[in-house]
This record gives C-alpha cells, structure tokens and sequence, in this order.
C-alpha cells in the first residue's frame, strides 16, 4: 500500500456521535492532519477499501446505549482482515478497561479512553503513525523480531515456593508415565499450566495434547464432539467428522471442567477412560485409540460423589494420580516471579518498554490475596502495563482494590467511605459505564464524575 510521506497524514476517524466527531475534527486539523469522519461499522470497512489511510481512530460502541465494545471488536477484526497493517486506535468508554484490554489483544495499537486529554490523544497518534511509517518503510529492527519471535515461547510453569515443592515432585515422578492425572485447584490457579507440563515431559511430547472443556459442551454436542460422528448420524451431519479422542490418539487428551459433565454423559466418558474404545455417533464400527487423560476441575470431586452429581467409578479412573494447586495467597514467594514473568510478556507483546515494578506496587502485589489466582494477577499486570506512563509500574497502575471494605460492613465505614464503596460496587456492575451508573446511583453524571475525581477513581 502506498504512503503518505510527504503529505500530512490522513486519519479515518469512527463514531456514532456527531459531537464528539467534531470535536476530533477541531483538534486533528489544528494539528494539521486530514480526516474522515464517518459514524458506522459498514462505513468503516467501505472506506478503508477506497482509500488510504495513515491511522484509524474508532469507537468501540456504535449502538445507543451499548457499551459491551462487541460492535467496536467486531469491527476491528474486520478491519484486520482487510488491511492488518494498518494501525488501529480505539475509543473506549471511561472505565472500560477490559474492554481496552480485550481490543489490544486482537491488534489494535493503542487507546483512548473518553472523555480524552487532548494531549495525550495527540501524542499517542502521533506515536502510532511514525511507527507504523517506520515498519512499512522497513526499518523493522532486528530486536524487534527477536521479540516477536520470543513471545511465541512455551508456556513455562513457574514454582519455586515451599507449598510447590510437592506438585513438582508429583510432575516429575508421574510425568512420563501413562498414569491418568486429575489435577485440582480454585479458579485461575494453573491447572492448564500443570497438564501442559505434564504432557511436554512426558514420552507423548511428540504428539499432541488435545484440549476439551467438557463441561462446556451440550448434552447434544458432548458424544460428537469427543467421539465423532458419520456423515448423517443427524440432521447438521453433513460429512464425518472425527472426535477428539481419535484427535488426540498417541497423545494426550486434557478434559478440562470435568465436574460440570451431567451423569448421562459421565457414563460414556467411563467406557473410553476404560477401554479406549468407543463409536462414532451414527456407526457401529468400535474403534480403539491409545491416549493418556488428564482431566482439571476446580469441584471437589469427592463432594460431587457423595452428592450423587459424580459417578464414583470415573472418579476412581481419572484420578490415579491428584495433583492439587495451592492457592496463589499461600504461595506468596512466587508472586514477584510471576508478575514478572507476566511483565516481560506484555511489555513486549505491546511495545512498552517496563522492565520493573515500583516498590509499592511490589508491596502491593505481595499485600493482596488474589481471589482469582494466577488468571487474577496475570490479568493485572497486564492491565498495568497498558495503563502505566513511564518507565516503572507503579502500585496505581495496578489498581488492586484492597476488598477489605467488603468484609468490613457498611456501618464501620465513614459516610465517604460508603459512597466510595457503593460508586465503585455499582461501576463494576455496569461495566464502567458512568451514564448507568450515575443513573443506577440517582446522580446526574457530572456529579458522578465529580466524585470519581473526588475519590481518585
Ligand atoms: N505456575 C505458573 N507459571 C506461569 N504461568 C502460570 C502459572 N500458573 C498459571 N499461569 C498462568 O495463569 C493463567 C491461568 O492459568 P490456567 O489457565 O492454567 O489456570 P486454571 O487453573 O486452568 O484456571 P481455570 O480454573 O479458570 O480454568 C494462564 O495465563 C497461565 O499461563
Ligand atoms: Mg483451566
């Protein structure tokens, strides 16, 4: 595609207000850049594909009232799909973070979120543009692909704590063996982590690990998807299809949520863990596969039996061997290593250049209890990483609630205390979005705003 070297940039600039179109407008030109301004999704694509453009600049929402984002992400794909080189700013709705978040992960270059600074809207097209000059014109660095190169590395499992000790030695013992390993543990505390680690020692490394989340799967999906079907087994049958157990033949199948399978399905599940044998839906051809199972939950397997929700006997195959992962809180040495494995991570992935944490946001981290474990911290730190202005991350950025107040009830706190507390509760549960949390709140959304500042929210 051809560039605009010499003349001034040209941004396409997306919204479905006319307001905040011309005020982009006033500001964009004044700075000497040509714009276009349109205030739909389809109009979007239909101008990207008629004429250049040096940056994209678009709103996430499109639909009065929405502010999932889902339109803006939809949109952003597309966009991809028809120029992946061409550099993307989204505009997100004030609080909106993982929206933000979720937008950075399917390739847009940068942020804003509204209501905007001026300067730092400049500064961050301006950014955006000479570097995406840079990398058309060729001067890709060869550290850049390094990196890029890097962020392709395996998942590596990091465990260095007492409380490890044992989920190590357990990998290690059983790893190469055939045994089948269930593996236990709260929401976000690396039960994937643990089968990958297990698959990739072990004599099966060659092969693949086949991934289910059976206990996502419909009862009338369930017996296809893992074992297949032939082509007119039912009405969507339109050709054979293989399972995943015959995927994962010679290799490793990871059924993951195991304890959500409903009884009827745990009965099919017992005959393959037991045999390896099962048929196709629709053929009754018996077929044999050699797979190693590992299978995740965070349930308590043995509550579910004796709750008559889990067939004992499949308990009984699934786990020959249990590997239970400590709580991220109970493992309290790691977390510096973790957050600073998750900071290489990102700061690549998004070009930042944060090597190190601040040591309040180091103290943070160690402070807090993280309820949702690894997930929760690596969610955080990338959330930081994306939000932090220089060159250290600092403890703002991470923007961990102490969730103290919670516990602490309503009438131990302080008037202000409890507005904070209620503002913040009812933000989180309209997604950030201040309009319906200021009505939510009965407050016109200036005096909202007013307290967010007021609270440093
Ligand atoms: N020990 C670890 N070392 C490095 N990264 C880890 C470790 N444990 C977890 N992670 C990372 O944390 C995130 C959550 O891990 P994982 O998906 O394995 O958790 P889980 O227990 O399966 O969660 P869920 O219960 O939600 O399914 C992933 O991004 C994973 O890469
Ligand atoms: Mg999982």
């Amino acid at each position: 595609m051809k560039t605009h070297e010499a003349s001034t940039p040209r941004v396409l600039v997306a919204d479905d207000q006319p307001d905040v179109l011309e005020a982009l407008r006033l500001l964009l030109k004044g700075e000497g850049y040509r714009i276009e301004a349109v205030t739909s999704p389809p109009a979007v694509l239909a101008a990207i594909k008629s004429s250049e453009f040096d940056l994209l600049l678009i709103d996430l929402n499109y639909t009065r009232d929405t502010t999932s984002g889902q339109e803006g992400l939809d949109l952003l794909s597309r966009i991809q799909a028809i120029d992946g080189t061409l550099p993307v700013v989204v505009m997100t709705a004030w609080g909106s973070v993982e929206v933000a978040v979720e937008a950075m992960r399917r390739g847009a270059r940068d942020f804003i979120q509204k209501p905007w600074e001026n300067a730092r809207l400049l500064s961050v097209l301006r950014t955006q543009i000479e570097l995406s000059r840079a990398l058309r014109k060729g001067q890709r660095l060869e550290a850049e692909n390094k990196l890029l190169r890097d962020g392709h590395a395996p998942q590596r499992m990091i465990a260095t704590a007492a409380s490890m000790q044992p989920v190590l030695r357990m990998i290690e013992s059983v790893g190469a063996s055939d045994a089948n390993v269930l593996v236990t543990g709260a929401n976000g505390t690396g039960k994937e982590v643990v089968a990958q680690t297990l698959h990739a020692v072990s004599p099966r490394a060659a092969k693949t690990m086949v991934t289910v989340n059976v206990g996502a799967l419909s009862e009338g999906t369930f017996e296809s998807e893992l074992f297949g079907h032939v082509k007119g087994a039912f009405t969507d049958a339109k050709t054979d299809r293989v399972g995943r157990f015959e995927l994962a033949d010679g290799g490793t199948l990871f059924l993951d949520e195991i304890a959500n399978v409903p009884l009827a399905q745990q009965a099919k599940l017992l005959r393959v863990v037991e045999t390896g044998e099962f048929e196709r839906v629709g053929s009754s051809k018996t077929r044999r596969v050699d797979v190693r199972i590992l299978s995740a939950t965070n349930a308590d397997l043995r509550e579910e039996v004796a709750a008559g929700r889990f067939r004992q006997d499949l308990l009984f195959r699934l786990n020959t061997v249990e590997i239970r992962l400590p709580p991220l809180r109970d493992r309290r040495e790691d977390i510096p290593l973790l957050a600073h494995h998750f900071l290489d991570a990102y700061a690549r992935r998004y070009r930042k250049f944060l090597t190190k944490f601040s040591d309040d946001a180091t103290r943070a981290l160690l402070r807090y209890e993280w309820p949702g474990n690894v997930r929760e911290l690596d969610h955080a730190v990338e959330r930081a990483v994306l939000m932090a202005k220089g060159a250290v991350v600092e403890a703002a950025d991470l923007n961990l609630q102490p969730g103290a107040e919670a516990e602490r009830g309503l009438e131990e706190m302080s008037l202000d205390e409890v507005e904070c507390f209620l503002i913040r509760k009812t933000l989180a549960r309209c997604d950030g979005n201040v309009g319906q949390a200021a009505e939510a709140l009965g407050l016109s959304r200036s005096a909202l705003y007013r307290r967010l500042q007021r609270y440093g929210l």
